[in-house]
């Protein structure tokens, strides 16, 4: 795992945009790995400008989501297909047939995870997993105690994701108390992950997720268990990280960052 820190979060979510960039330009099968959430609205917005104004291209590029509430269809505004088709999809040259999201009204939610799972295989696997975290530590909606060998699935939402996502829906009330989610395990196979946090109220959470102990009580820090996977923050988000010296380091020293340098250098200037 390694930890980008970056100024704040317009300058984090840059840099998650422009990874996603790059690796689109250097394989335009990819197979994208996405999640949505507040923190990821900065990402899309991001991706779509560079469509439009770099002609990112996305026709050949395949999606799957992580996760759908269970009994919204895709057509209710607090889906996560319709936020989907909202912030990215019908911004960019994305073919809807290449779009993937579990159907939260399927008949068979059970057999739907299944059928999820083979999709995400007949399509080779995930290049590029973006995710991000909820305060019970969560990604996808792998709630605490989530197995971390866990598939596709339904799980029941706990307390803390409920309050987290209530004011969406006017009140945690009208919320749906379940979704399918991809396990820890599908998303361990993901061949890159990179997960996206900003702001005071990650702080926690996220210092618990990259440097405490592994556990399912936090699912995030299974990601430690990632052969490729970055951790991207803003300053707000990094204020409870210990080894914060050495995440700094690796921006500012590998090579693998330069060009990322290179160009937030020079946009302060
Ligand atoms: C949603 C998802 C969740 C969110 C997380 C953070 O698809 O995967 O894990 O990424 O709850 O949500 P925000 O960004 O709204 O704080």
């Amino acid at each position: 795992m390694e930890v980008i820190i970056q100024p704040h979060q317009e300058a984090a979510a840059d840099l998650v945009a422009r990874v996603v960039a790059c690796e689109l330009r250097a394989n335009p099968h990819l197979v994208l790995g996405l999640a949505t959430g507040r923190t990821m609205e900065h990402v899309y917005q991001r991706l779509v400008q560079k469509h439009r104004e770099q002609k990112l291209d996305f026709s050949l590029c395949t999606t799957f989501n992580l996760d759908e509430y269970v009994g919204l269809p895709p057509a209710d505004p607090n889906s996560y297909r319709h936020y989907m088709d909202d912030h990215l999809f019908r911004h960019v040259n994305i073919d809807p047939r290449n779009t993937h999201l579990p159907n939260g009204v399927a008949e068979d939610l059970d057999r739907e995870c299944e059928l999820y799972e083979k999709a995400i295989l007949r399509f080779g696997g995930i290049d590029l997993q973006l995710l991000g975290i909820g305060k019970a530590g969560h990604i996808g909606f792998n709630e605490p105690l989530s197995a971390l060998r866990s598939r596709t699935r339904v799980k029941a939402l706990t307390p803390v994701t409920l309050a987290q996502n209530a004011a969406q829906f006017g009140g945690e009330k009208k919320m749906p108390r379940r979704a399918i989610t991809m396990g820890v395990g599908t998303i361990l196979e993901s061949r890159r992950c990179i997960l996206l946090a900003t702001g005071a109220d990650k702080a926690d959470i996220l210092a618990r997720a990259i440097e405490g102990p592994l556990t399912g009580m936090v699912s995030a820090t299974a990601l430690q268990l990632h052969p490729r996977c970055t951790v991207v923050v803003d300053e707000a988000a990094a204020a409870k990280l210990t080894e914060v010296d050495y995440y700094r380091w690796i921006f500012e020293n590998e090579p693998e960052w330069r060009e990322y340098r290179m160009l937030e250098h020079a946009l302060e200037t």
